[in-house]
C-alpha cells in the first residue's frame, strides 16, 4: 500500500456501519487550536464526538488540565537580541521538527475515512513521529506502510500475554520505533458520553481481528492487563527489543519505579483527563516529577496542550517533549492528513512566536527557562 491509495477517501471505507465520518483531504483556516473542537463536533456524529471529547466522571481533570497552565507565566525577555527561533530537536535518536509528537488515540476512523493512515501521513507532512494506538482502526501494518515516517507504537497490555507477545513482535517487524507502554488504564475510566451516547465504535480494531474484538470498547477493556508493575515493564523491554516509554505517569514514585525497570522515556499523562477523575493536571505534577527524574531519561508531556504557550511552559517546567492528542484528531476529522498538518504548523508557529518573545532561540533554550 503506497501512502497516495491513503490520500484520498475509499468508497468503501466511507461509511462503516452507517457511520459518516469525515472525508475531507485539505489545509485548514484556523485561528487556535480550542476553536477546532466545535467545528469538529458540527461534523462528526454525535457518538464518535463523545468518545474523542469526552472525559471521565464530572470531566474536572479535563477541565483542570487546561486551567493549570493559567497559573504560570511566561516572563517576557526583551533585550536578549536572540532570533530567529530553531524548534528543531530530538528524541529518543530521532530528530522532529519540533518538540510536539502526535499522541497514541483510538479508533481514528471516527474521525476519517483514511483513519489513522491519515493521521501518519499528517505527522510525516509535519516532520514529527505519531505513535499509534493499540485500538487502531486500521492494523499497524496497514498504518505503517501509509508514510515512512518514524512511528512509535503504543501498547495496552492484555491479559493475555501471548498476545502481548504477538503484538510487540509485529510492531517492530513494522518497523516502530520504539513501544509506548500505557499504564494508566488497569479499568476503564468512567466516560460518561459513552454511556449516553450509548457509544460502540461501528468498526473492529485493526490489530485485534484476528482475536475476534469487534467494536464494543468495554468488552474490549476487559481483556486489558488489570495489573501493570515494573515487571510489565521489564516484560515489555524484553519482549520488543525496543526503546520503552511509560505513559500515563504523574507520580514522582511511578516515574522512578518505571526508571529502575528499565524505561527508555516516560510520559507524564492523565489520559487528556479519561481516566481518573479528581486527579490533578499532567502540568501540576510535571516539575515534581522532572525534578525526580533529574534528567535520568527525557519526559514527554501531555494532557491539555492547546497553545504553544502551553507547550513552552511545559519544556520550562521539565518536559523534552510534548504530545498532541484531541487537536490533531478534530484536525484529521476537519481535512484529513491536510489538516492534521495544518494543526501541526499552527502550534508550531505559536510556539515560535512565544519563543521569540521569551528570548529563547533553542529548544534547550526554552527548557532552561524558569517561569513565573
Ligand atoms: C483510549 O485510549 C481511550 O482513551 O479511549
Amino acid at each position: 500500500m503506497t501512502a497516495s491509495a491513503w490520500g484520498a477517501p475509499t468508497p468503501a471505507a466511507a461509511s462503516p456501519g452507517g457511520y459518516q465520518a469525515g472525508s475531507a483531504i485539505r489545509a485548514l483556516q484556523l485561528n487556535d487550536l480550542l476553536e477546532i473542537e466545535k467545528q469538529a463536533a458540527q461534523i462528526l456524529p454525535k457518538g464518535g464526538f463523545g468518545y474523542i471529547a469526552g472525559g471521565a466522571g464530572d470531566e474536572w481533570t479535563l477541565r483542570e488540565n487546561r486551567a493549570a497552565f493559567e497559573r504560570r507565566q511566561i516572563m517576557p525577555r526583551v533585550l536578549t537580541g536572540k532570533g530567529p527561533v530553531d524548534l528543531r530537536t530530538e528524541i529518543l535518536g530521532t530528530s522532529i521538527a519540533s518538540p510536539v509528537v502526535i499522541c497514541p488515540m483510538g479508533g481514528q476512523g471516527l474521525a476519517h475515512v483514511t483513519a489513522e493512515a491519515g493521521m501518519a501521513m499528517g505527522a510525516a507532512a509535519g516532520n514529527t513521529i505519531m505513535t499509534l494506538s493499540t485500538v487502531s482502526t486500521l492494523s499497524m501494518e496497514q498504518v505503517a506502510s501509509a508514510s515512512s515516517a518514524p512511528k512509535w507504537f503504543q501498547l495496552y497490555l492484555q491479559k493475555d500475554e501471548g498476545v502481548n507477545r504477538e503484538l510487540l513482535r509485529r510492531a517492530k517487524a513494522a518497523g516502530y520505533e520504539a513501544i509506548v507502554l500505557t499504564v494508566d488504564s488497569t479499568a476503564t475510566g468512567n466516560r460518561e458520553a459513552d454511556a449516553r451516547n450509548q457509544f460502540v465504535f461501528p468498526f473492529p480494531f485493526g490489530n485485534l481481528v484476528s482475536k475476534g474484538t469487534g467494536g464494543d470498547v468495554h468488552a474490549l477493556n476487559a481483556a486489558f492487563a488489570l495489573k501493570i508493575n515494573p515487571k510489565s515493564v521489564e516484560f515489555v523491554i524484553k519482549e520488543s527489543g525496543l526503546p520503552v516509554i511509560v505513559k500515563g505517569i504523574s507520580s514522582p514514585d511511578d516515574a522512578l519505579l518505571a526508571i529502575s525497570a528499565g524505561a527508555a522515556a516516560i510520559q507524564v499523562s492523565n489520559h487528556g483527563g479519561r481516566q481518573l477523575d479528581g486527579s490533578p493536571a499532567t502540568f501540576t505534577v510535571l516539575p515534581t516529577v522532572a525534578k525526580a527524574v533529574a534528567r535520568k531519561v527525557p519526559i514527554i508531556f501531555d494532557s491539555g496542550i492547546r497553545r504553544g504557550q502551553d507547550v513552552f511552559k511545559a519544556l520550562a517546567s521539565g518536559a523534552d517533549i510534548v504530545g498532541l492528542g484531541r487537536p490533531a484528531y478534530y484536525g484529521l476529522a476537519l481535512g484529513g492528513w491536510r489538516g492534521v498538518q495544518s494543526v501541526l504548523e499552527l502550534l508550531n508557529k505559536e510556539l515560535s512566536m512565544v519563543m521569540q518573545l521569551a528570548g529563547t532561540q533553542t529548544v534547550d533554550e526554552a527548557k532552561r527557562t524558569g517561569l513565573v
